[in-house]
């Protein structure tokens, strides 16, 4: 019974901190906490385009999450690279309709490293853009 009792507490104590943990108003599982974090640009060598995507552009737009354009998706993309170049460029630094991260979330990300991902994404339609936006 003692010990009974001793693994109901454990659990409480376990269980308490997870439930309120889901009460905050995240829209995607603690992506926005985790932006909220201080994390510092980085300094190492510059990422690729590919491999910035998958680090982060990749977990909403590899899945058409809240309507982010995937991909490959002529269609999505080609309506967006409309507004141009130094639009997206900029959606893609500051954000974009309040679903959009700044940054893609990618806050130790280089414009540099953004601007790869970017491009990375629109080349999978094999569409080709004029690029004059290089920072
Ligand atoms: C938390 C989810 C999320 C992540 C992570 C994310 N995006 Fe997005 N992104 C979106 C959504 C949702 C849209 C569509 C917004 C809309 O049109 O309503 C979008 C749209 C965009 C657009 C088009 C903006 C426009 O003007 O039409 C660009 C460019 C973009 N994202 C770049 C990126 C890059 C680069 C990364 C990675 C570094 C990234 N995103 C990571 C959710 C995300």
């Amino acid at each position: 019974m003692k010990q009974l009792l001793h693994a109901l507490k454990l659990t409480g104590m376990l269980v308490l901190p997870l439930m309120s943990g889901c009460s905050s108003e995240s829209k995607t599982t603690g992506f926005w906490e985790e932006m909220q974090k201080e994390a510092p640009i980085n300094t190492g060598p510059q990422r690729t385009g590919e491999q910035v995507y998958h680090y982060r552009c990749e977990a909403c737009h590899g899945k058409n999450t809240q309507g982010a354009p995937m991909p490959g998706d002529q269609y999505e993309w080609g309506i967006r690279a409309q507004k141009g170049m130094d639009v997206l460029m900029d959606h893609s630094l500051n954000g974009f309709k309040q679903t959009m991260p700044p940054r893609g979330g990618c806050l130790d990300c280089s414009d540099e490293e953004l601007h790869s991902a970017l491009m990375y994404m629109l080349n999978q339609d094999e569409i080709h853009f004029l690029d004059n936006t290089k920072p």
